[in-house]
């Protein structure tokens, strides 16, 4: 007997367009959100035959006939099973990998879930007879329910796991080809892991298939992971997205985070979509199995370089993975923080605060790496940020995501403007489109100076600094050339201003010759509207009078 992957029929569904398969044999009208008809399957005078394309699922209200592309095939076409697929296959133009049903196989395959099953269990006993493994979990905050719902264990120093399968050589083999028990050259055995939290990793189904495991304290590796196994494949799983399933199976959007206390934590505070790699970059089919879970995929990372070169990795994987109706945004912590040290700190509130508001739609991080990468305006870096970017576009498939995104690149790099458009005053900043409240102009300025802290050498005079009574620490970092240490400056003196200089991004105002003007019109704006913002309390009162010496400062030159 031969079989068909069902990772396979899922891939062949995912790119079949319900609509359209049916559309070519029944007609079918526009109404809402959905597709409609007389019903194929039964008679019938109006319509009560619905198709909708983002379930990729067909009901009629008439006679109940329902089903997705392969089940219309079945009962419309009278495909059998195999045809049905044959046919979505060939019109996506993928191959079926048909493979002989193993018998043999299949019985290992039990074996060993059986053993990782076992092995779970074993590591749960462990945690609960552990006052050190107990005590770790509770300095990093982790709650007793968090543990039970993440099936959290302890792999405690020397070796139990062998100990435990002391009289059954089958199990103790099941351990070994799963590389937790691994055998010395001398035939001694021992324990892969060993003092260690274990978060078991599992399946979509939620049998466990492999395991991470964090040292308590210090130690190398801080994490080490399972290997590869006939059950464990680092690339095409992720951690937390059986659980995350567990809370909502489509949820609307999923978070990718870097590690594995990220996603308990977050999920510790009723954040349940977020799900994590485990130590390596995000592949192609973790990509794949995320868009069939989601349409939208937030990654978040670190602000620091390291985090900003793993985005721009994730972007280009997830690029060709994109498509009309799906999305992709990336979302860079403050300096020094993950999600885990964040939700602790900030809460929940803060965390989504930061999803909704801070992260970068997928068009905006590309403007945004063109800019690092090639800085300059004029007209030969526009064209070579032009070319880069539609390369970078290049595996986007085509349609009217595509489209709109090359359009901004475009637009981005002059090529759509008219030539006199960089050195026009530039519109004042649009507000956020998620954020509907108007921008607050203090903070818009210290934002942009946070962005641009050379601004403040060429049009600032440092007595205007000092008349604001801005932090003496503040001012010394931000009138380094380089942003970030500003950045991170400000983060303890105004989030609001940090977060605004991410948004920053979001309204695409990198271009440093917009900022300048946008600065000088804003600075503008506010000479009158001093007196009101000096009755205000603390920072804000200090950037008022800084704001009112920068005035003064404006008006000697005569405006
Ligand atoms: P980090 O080093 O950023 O640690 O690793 P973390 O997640 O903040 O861990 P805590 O909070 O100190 O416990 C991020 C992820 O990279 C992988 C793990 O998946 C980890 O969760 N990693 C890290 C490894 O696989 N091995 C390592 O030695 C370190
Ligand atoms: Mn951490």
């Amino acid at each position: 007997m031969s079989f068909i992957p069902e990772s396979f029929i899922e891939d062949v569904l995912a790119r079949t367009d319900l609509v359209e398969l049916i559309h070519t044999q029944v007609p079918l009208k526009k109404k809402g959100k959905e597709y409609t008809a007389c019903c194929p399957f039964h008679q019938e005078k109006t319509p009560s035959f619905y198709v909708n394309p983002d379930k990729q699922f067909y009901h009629c209200f008439g006679c109940g006939a329902n089903g997705n592309a392969i089940s219309f095939l079945m009962n419309y076409n009278h495909r059998d099973f195999l045809g049905a697929i044959e046919q979505l296959a060939a019109t996506a133009g993928m191959t079926i990998p048909v493979t002989e049903t193993d018998h043999a196989a299949l019985d290992a395959k039990a074996t060993w879930h059986a053993a990782m099953a076992r092995a779970n269990a074993h590591y749960k006993n462990q945690l609960r007879t552990s006052d050190e493994a107990v005590d770790y979990l509770k300095a990093r905050g982790v709650h007793g329910e968090t543990a039970a719902l993440f099936d959290i264990g302890f792999a405690p120093n020397g070796n139990s796991l062998l100990a435990s399968c002391a009289a059954e050589p089958a199990t103790r083999t099941a351990f070994e080809e799963l590389g937790l028990i691994i055998p010395k050259d001398d035939g001694e055995r021992y324990d892969r892991f060993r003092r260690r939290i274990m978060f078991p990793i599992r399946d979509k189904r939620g049998q466990v298939i492999g395991f991470g495991g964090r040292i308590i304290g210090a130690g190398d590796p801080k994490y080490l992971n399972s290997p590869e196994s006939e059950l464990f494949h680092k690339g095409q799983n992720l951690y937390g997205l059986y659980e995350a399933r567990l809370d909502n199976a489509k949820p609307p959007r999923l978070i990718i985070v870097e590690g594995y206390m990220d996603v308990v934590m977050l999920a510790q505070h009723g954040i349940r979509n977020g799900v994590a790699t485990m130590g390596t970059a995000t592949t192609d089919e973790q990509i794949q199995r995320l868009y069939r879970t989601s349409p939208t995929l937030i990654f978040c990372f670190d602000g620091d370089n390291a985090g900003r070169r793993a985005a721009t990795k994730a972007l280009h994987t997830a690029v060709p993975h994109l498509s009309d109706g799906r999305d992709l945004r990336f979302l860079f912590l403050p300096d020094g923080e993950d999600p885990d040290s964040f939700v602790q700190a900030r809460g929940r509130a803060a965390f989504i605060e930061q999803v909704e508001h801070a992260s970068l739609s997928f068009d905006n991080f590309i403007l945004q790496l063109l800019d690092q990468i090639e800085p300059g305006n004029d007209s030969p870096a526009r064209a070579k940020k032009n070319k880069l970017g539609l390369h970078w576009l290049a595996p986007l498939p085509a349609g009217a995501l595509r489209k709109i995104t090359e359009r901004r690149i475009n637009e981005h790099t002059g090529l759509w403007r008219s030539p006199n458009k960089f050195t026009q005053k530039a519109q004042p900043p649009q507000p956020p489109r998620t954020k509907p409240t108007t921008l607050d102009k203090e903070t818009l300025i210290l934002a942009l100076l946070l962005k641009h802290p050379d601004f403040s050498l060429h049009i600032l005079k440092p007595t205007a600094w000092h008349n604001a009574q801005i932090p003496e620490r503040f001012l010394h970092t931000a009138q380094q050339p380089e942003a970030h240490r500003a950045i991170k400056a400000a983060a303890h003196w105004s989030p609001e201003a940090l977060q605004m200089a991410q948004e920053c991004d979001f309204h695409g105002i990198n271009d440093p010759d917009i900022a300048l003007v946008m600065l000088e019109d804003t600075l503008r704006q506010l000479k009158r509207a001093t007196s009101d913002a000096a009755s205000k309390h603390g920072a804000r009162a200090a950037l008022a009078r800084f704001i009112e010496a920068c005035g003064e400062k404006n008006s000697t030159e005569g405006d």
